[in-house]
């Protein structure tokens, strides 16, 4: 564990030769647990790929402000709430002057005016051009406006001048970015430097499959492997919540700060949802709950009878523990839990997720087609639509297809900044 652990970084990029550096910069940072997210200027992608970043990050790089697809994974507010740090480098002469100058042409500029997360700037340019009363005069007007200047360094540019305008080699800017955390620590006595979405909310979510026993060896289930419910966990504790992770039978480990109750069946994951209703502001229903249980359990394992081809099971329903979480309170003093519910569909996905939204009296659901074998039961990605509903409306968003990591920030975020609407109402 370093001082860099979880901290959320945002590493922009504009185009200059010493772009590549950013990307061992991006590198040093994963290494030492730090989230990152990159975002690039057009200039920048002409020196270093895109993908080189998104391998290096495993995260989407972000290109264009007007991008649908970005918006809709992780909106340009969003990234900018999202940040602990931004730190720019290489930063050139014409982003400096499109900073000091306070436009927003761009995402990445634009980005610097929508975060109130501080930011860091590593100029790098030949030695005439750092040198120049136009581009000294920007660095001071951005120093005034808040931002922090790293001075460049000095030597052999890749012009072949001799001066300062260098990008600080990698380690060092490293160094600089774990030095600015443990003052902020040091300066606050808090852990964290900025405030977070998920900050005095608890948020309760179920994960997995339940197992129904039919005998002491048998059981009816499904695929779910957890993975989608708990990195909604683990972003919703990367957001500062509260979280409590009520799983069915999974293989996973569970995520830092994420409080677990292990259920097997239905009835138990009801148990312990009902437990928390009264001290959850949150519920999100992710878990693959079985309708239906064994109506009598074997004391024994069921033996196989040479003269019976056929074994009829009779099952009776579950209770649905979402609707059951979602009910109206008859006091009108003790609110519901804001809801949340999953659709696992194979046909008719939207619309079967919008009845359900309704029928269940949830605030949001996601609808996630899983006849497609690439994204829901088991895959490590995922693609889904939230349908969010205030009033009578109901909106919907679709969201990229990425890890289920990434979409579970996404959501968290997404369903964060709606709760957070609604309760403003
Ligand atoms: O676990 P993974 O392998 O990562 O896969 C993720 C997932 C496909 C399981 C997940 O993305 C998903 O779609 N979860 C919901 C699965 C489901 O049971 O959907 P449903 O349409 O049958 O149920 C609707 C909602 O009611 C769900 O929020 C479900 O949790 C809830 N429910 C259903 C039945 C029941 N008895 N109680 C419930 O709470």
């Amino acid at each position: 564990m370093t001082g860099l652990n979880k901290k959320r970084l945002l590493l922009g990029v504009s185009g200059g030769i010493a772009a590549y550096k950013s990307a061992f910069l991006a590198r040093l940072l994963i290494k030492a647990g730090a989230q990152v997210r990159v975002v690039m200027t057009q200039g920048a992608q002409a020196f270093v790929q895109p993908l080189t970043f998104q391998a290096l990050t495993g995260n989407p790089v972000h290109t264009g402000l007007l991008d649908p697809e970005a918006e809709a994974g992780m909106g340009h507010i969003e990234l900018a709430r999202w940040a602990d740090l931004i730190m720019i480098a290489p930063t050139t002469a014409d982003l400096m002057a499109r900073l000091a100058t306070g436009q927003a042409g761009d995402l990445l500029t634009t980005l610097c005016l929508a975060s109130k997360a501080p930011v860091h700037l590593a100029p790098a340019m030949n030695q005439a051009m750092w040198q120049h009363p136009a581009t000294q005069r920007n660095a001071q007007l951005l120093t005034e406006l808040g931002y922090t200047l790293i001075p460049p360094a000095e030597g052999e540019q890749a012009c072949g001048d001799i001066g300062a305008g260098r990008l600080p080699e990698p380690e060092e800017l490293f160094s600089w970015i774990e030095n600015f955390f443990k003052a902020s620590f040091l300066e606050s006595g808090q852990p964290e430097p900025t405030k977070k979405l998920g900050e005095g909310l608890r948020i309760t979510i179920t994960a997995g499959p339940t197992q129904e026993p039919l005998d002491p060896v048998r059981y009816l289930s499904n695929h779910s492997s957890g993975k989608m419910g708990y990195a909604l966990a683990a972003a919703a504790a990367e957001q500062g919540a509260e979280v409590q992770l009520i799983s069915g039978p999974v293989n996973l480990a569970v995520p830092t700060g994420v409080n677990c109750t292990q259920v097997i069946t239905a009835a138990q994951m009801l148990d312990a949802c009902e437990k928390l209703r009264s001290t959850t502001d949150i519920f999100i229903a992710c878990a693959a709950v079985a309708d239906y249980r064994a109506e009598a359990v074997a004391d024994q394992k069921m033996k196989k009878q040479a003269n019976q081809d056929e074994l009829i099971l009779k099952l009776v329903k579950n209770p649905d523990i979402l609707a059951t979480m979602a009910k109206a309170t008859v006091d009108k003093h003790k609110s519901r839990p804001f809801c949340v519910g999953f659709a696992a569909e194979t046909q008719q996905v939207e619309d079967y997720a919008q009845d359900k939204l309704v029928r269940k009296n949830l605030d949001a659901i996601v609808a996630n087609d899983v006849s497609d074998s690439s994204i829901g039961f088991g895959s490590d990605e995922n693609r889904v639509t939230l349908f969010t509903r205030s009033d009578q409306q109901i909106n919907r968003q679709a969201l990229p297809q990425s890890s289920k990591q990434v979409l579970g920030q996404a959501l968290i975020a997404k369903l964060l900044a709606f709760y957070k609407e609604q309760q403003a109402l």
